[in-house]
């Protein structure tokens, strides 16, 4: 495995030629670092199962550089679809759509609907359309990491995660931190009406002002809906233990906003000054506390508006609350 640091459109040309010939590339998308692979390419899909350890018939979101490629993969796209498509594309939101032919079983794990993502990030754009360039179609990328940890925000935490899953061939392009460092909005498009199965990038409340959304901020984060299967089970998780209430004793992990002391003895991982940056820091916070080798972690939850309510649901993720 390589790390490119300085990723030129020489070498974005030869990560997409290296996808095209069925080797992984990790990239940087806004949200998360993404493990991709050529989306029909079925035995170079099957490795991202392998080298994540995650259960086979987890759906994948396939990546694609533009809505004008939509259509390629998903059929009886719903007028608000569109919408949404047109107004949060590029960007940190997923759109689950009824597949067409070329979304195999192997990507939707069997389902009949497909996610499909246009990342904002220039690199993962770039990548995209080189790909496209040579006669493919999209990358299926799940986050970096192994299956149930937490999501990497940075090219050092995929080498952490997967290095020794990864082969001499495989790549990771480094594109520097991740803007927003949670996981894109989900949003279920196969109904009549929309439904958020995951919160992420992009907010509620900036999907309402678009389309008829029914705002029910706490439906999703106790759903039993199996449709993705990240929200049932635990995810996101640290080594460490994480609370979300108590008192940390001194040694304890913490994090909190900025307006808000440390309490005596317990190990600050970090600062965020407002919920942006809360949820930019989120997971590299985890993984300062995992490689401090800190066992419980107190992290205060947020207001649930806006993007609080995403790191709320992964805050409660990450201490199995839900
Ligand atoms: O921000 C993101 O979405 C990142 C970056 C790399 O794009 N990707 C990501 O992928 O978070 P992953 O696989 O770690 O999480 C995607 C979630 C999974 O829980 C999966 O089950 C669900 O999306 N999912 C994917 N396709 C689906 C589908 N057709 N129907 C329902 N859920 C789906
Ligand atoms: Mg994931």
């Amino acid at each position: 495995m390589t790390i490119i640091s300085s990723c030129t459109l020489t070498t974005l040309k030869e990560a997409a030629k290296s996808l095209k010939q069925g080797n992984l590339v990790a990239f940087p998308t806004e949200t998360v670092y993404g493990l991709g692979a050529d989306a029909t390419n079925k035995d170079a899909v099957a490795r991202i199962y392998d080298v994540k350890g995650r259960p086979t018939g987890h759906p994948l979101i396939v990546h694609i550089s533009s809505i004008n490629n939509l259509d390629k993969w998903a059929q009886q796209i719903p007028e608000y679809a569109i919408t949404l498509a047109r107004t949060f594309w590029p960007g940190p939101m997923t759109l689950i759509l009824p597949r067409t032919e070329l979304a195999k079983d192997f990507i939707t794990g069997g389902q009949d609907n497909v996610g499909i993502r246009v990342p904002s990030h220039p690199l993962a754009l770039s990548l995209l359309k080189e790909l496209e360039a040579l006669g493919g179609f999209g990358i299926a990328a799940p986050s970096a990491n192994r299956f149930g940890k937490v999501s990497p925000t940075s090219a050092q935490a995929v080498q952490e995660e997967l290095s020794e899953y990864l082969t001499l061939d495989d790549l990771i392009l480094d594109g520097g931190p991740c803007q927003i460092g949670i996981e894109s909005t989900i949003i279920d498009c196969t109904k009549q009406t929309p439904q958020i199965l995951r919160p992420g990038g992009v907010t509620q409340e900036q999907i309402a002002e678009f389309i008829n959304l029914e705002l029910d901020k706490e439906s999703y984060t106790h759903s039993n809906d199996v449709k993705a299967p990240g929200l049932l089970e635990s995810h996101y998780s640290p080594k460490a233990k994480v609370f979300l209430s108590g008192t940390p004793q001194p040694g304890d992990g913490f994090l909190a906003l900025s307006s808000i002391a440390t309490p005596t003895g317990a190990i600050r991982l970090a600062t965020p000054v407002s919920d942006k940056d809360y949820a930019r820091q989120l997971y590299s916070a985890f993984r300062l506390a995992d490689s401090k080798k800190i066992e419980r972690i107190f992290a205060v939850p947020l207001e649930n508006e806006g993007i609080a309510v995403a790191i709320n649901n992964r805050l409660s993720k990450a201490a199995h609350q839900i």
